[in-house]
């Protein structure tokens, strides 16, 4: 079982990823393997809408990781996309990673669990979460969730690590991951898959 975090912040080392090394040190304490990936401080081209990744799974910037991010995310079981809070949303940069990540090539993510873990100094939290939902709910990603939104508050780790009920927020969502991954695995050994999809419908609001 392998768990692909993200970690958007521009800090490698800084609140959110705090909040991603908490998940990952409880999803090892089940047995289950994670991988955090820094988006880093590149820049990050936003999409084009050119629709080139529709034939080819990929996109045609191949320079700033969303593509070895792409055949990360489908190897993986399940995926933790973690972001700081900027203006009550997920940093820009992120934005424009995850918009090319699922944009027009997203089939191969369907049925892996996913979720979201924000960290914010003060407000915003749930804007920002509930935004980085979108992406797996638009995607037949199921939603791992826990015993609140997934959110930590501080400004350095140090605020992080005081943060005790955000901290149990993240071991609950880690023990909440490992067991749908364990019960889709073993459902999978029973014979029951993903259910069979229906040809999209795509209406655009007119006909
Ligand atoms: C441009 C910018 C906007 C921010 N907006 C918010 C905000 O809306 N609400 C908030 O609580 N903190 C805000 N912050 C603070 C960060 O979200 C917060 O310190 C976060 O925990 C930093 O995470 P990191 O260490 O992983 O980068 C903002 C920071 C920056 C740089």
């Amino acid at each position: 079982m392998h768990v692909l975090m993200l970690n958007g912040s521009p800090h490698p080392k800084g609140c959110t990823y705090t909040a991603l090394s908490c998940v990952a040190e409880q999803l090892g304490k089940h047995g289950v393997d994670s991988e955090i990936v820094q988006l880093g401080t590149k820049p990050v081209s936003g999409c084009l809408a050119c629709g080139k990744c529709f034939e080819s799974g990929y996109c045609v910037f191949k320079d700033d990781g969303v593509n070895a991010f792409i055949d990360k995310l489908k190897a993986a079981d399940g995926l933790v996309v973690g972001s700081p809070t900027y203006y009550a949303a997920p940093n820009g940069a992120l934005c424009a990673f995850l918009d090319r990540v699922f944009f027009m090539k997203s089939t191969p993510y369907a049925y892996k669990p996913a979720c979201a873990v924000v960290s914010c100094r003060r407000g915003g939290a749930s804007a920002n979460f509930d935004r980085l939902n979108k992406y797996f709910t638009i995607n037949r990603m199921p939603v791992v969730s826990s015993q609140y939104w997934n959110s930590v508050h501080g400004y350095t780790p140090d605020d992080v690590m005081k943060d005790a009920e955000g901290l149990q927020t993240m071991r609950t969502l880690a023990d909440n991951m490992a067991w749908l991954l364990r019960c889709i695995e073993a459902g999978a050994s029973q014979g029951i898959l993903p259910p069979v999809q229906e040809k999209w419908i795509g209406t655009n609001f007119i006909r």
